[in-house]
């Protein structure tokens, strides 16, 4: 594996006049990059803050399952105070996919496709995974924290995740500067969210809309979704909250948060 550290000093350069500029922190390792932006967040964190770590040791993904964190790959976290309402927080993680394969376009000339709700994939392998926590008060978000794992330059994975996770370096035959694509990720992030602050309504509609165009699994798909019992069926697109609509021999259905595979 030919790769460096992520510098703090470049970084800072690449996002300059984001609001991740001047929060960058970066770690050797960490625990969690998610539990270290929540403890600060609950702290008074400044929005924008970023934490950044070449390796984790209680790297965690959705559902409690552990997030295999040796070095190579990018884990990072960002601190958020959204305008969004606590029903609208879904559209976090939707955008930051979408951030996170136009960073992956941009750098490296592929294009990810993104597994609705959180899931960067590259064919039906996992390249990446977000992972969106909050802090909720009276249906107001006081903070929220999103993290994201992407797999760079792991040249190699151990058994068990092998047959599901892929990297960039395993894709392409070459190593890839993980700087540059922190760099992007935080730029096209930065883009989605002074959208959402903005005009959370039309920002959101837009994301929806280009999260379906991007996503091979919207619309058309057979999926197993594991929510309550699981079911099948064929996805629909999503809903103006970004749900997936999906229909099922029973009639139509609403997945809120079960990951979804092909059937
Ligand atoms: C998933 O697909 O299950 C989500 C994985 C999210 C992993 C990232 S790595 C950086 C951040 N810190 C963590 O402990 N988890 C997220």
């Amino acid at each position: 594996m030919n790769d460096e550290k992520i510098s703090r000093k470049a970084l800072r350069e690449l996002i300059a006049g984001t609001i991740f500029a001047e929060h960058i922190h970066h770690f050797d390792e960490i625990d969690s990059t998610n539990s270290a932006a929540m403890l600060a967040a609950q702290s008074g964190a400044a929005e924008g803050s970023v934490f950044v770590a070449e390796r984790q040791t209680e790297g965690r993904g959705r559902g409690g399952n552990i997030w295999h964190s040796e070095p190579g790959a990018i884990y990072l976290s960002i601190v958020l105070r959204p305008r969004v309402r606590a029903n609208d927080v879904l559209i976090l993680s939707l955008a930051t996919g979408l951030a996170v394969a136009a960073a992956v376009e941009e750098v490296c000339g592929i294009a990810p496709d993104l597994r609705w709700p959180n899931d960067i994939l590259l064919g039906e392998k996992k390249l990446g995974g977000i992972l969106c926590e909050l802090n909720i008060d009276a249906g107001k978000v006081r903070h929220a924290v999103i993290g994201v794992g992407l797999n760079a330059n792991q040249a190699e994975f151990p058994e068990g995740i092998r047959e599901v996770a892929t990297s960039l370096l395993q894709e392409t035959g070459k190593s890839w500067p993980r700087v540059e694509l922190v760099g992007a990720l935080l730029r096209a992030f930065q883009k989605e969210y002074q959208a959402m602050q903005s005009a959370p309504a039309d920002a959101m509609q837009d994301c929806i809309a280009r999260f379906e165009k991007r996503s091979s699994y919207a619309r058309g798909k057979r999926v197993k979704v594991a929510e309550g019992d699981g079911f099948e069926g064929i996805t629909e697109g999503l809903d103006a909250r970004g749900f997936l609509r999906v229909k099922t021999s029973s009639g139509p259905r609403l997945v809120m948060s079960g990951g979804v595979r092909p059937a």
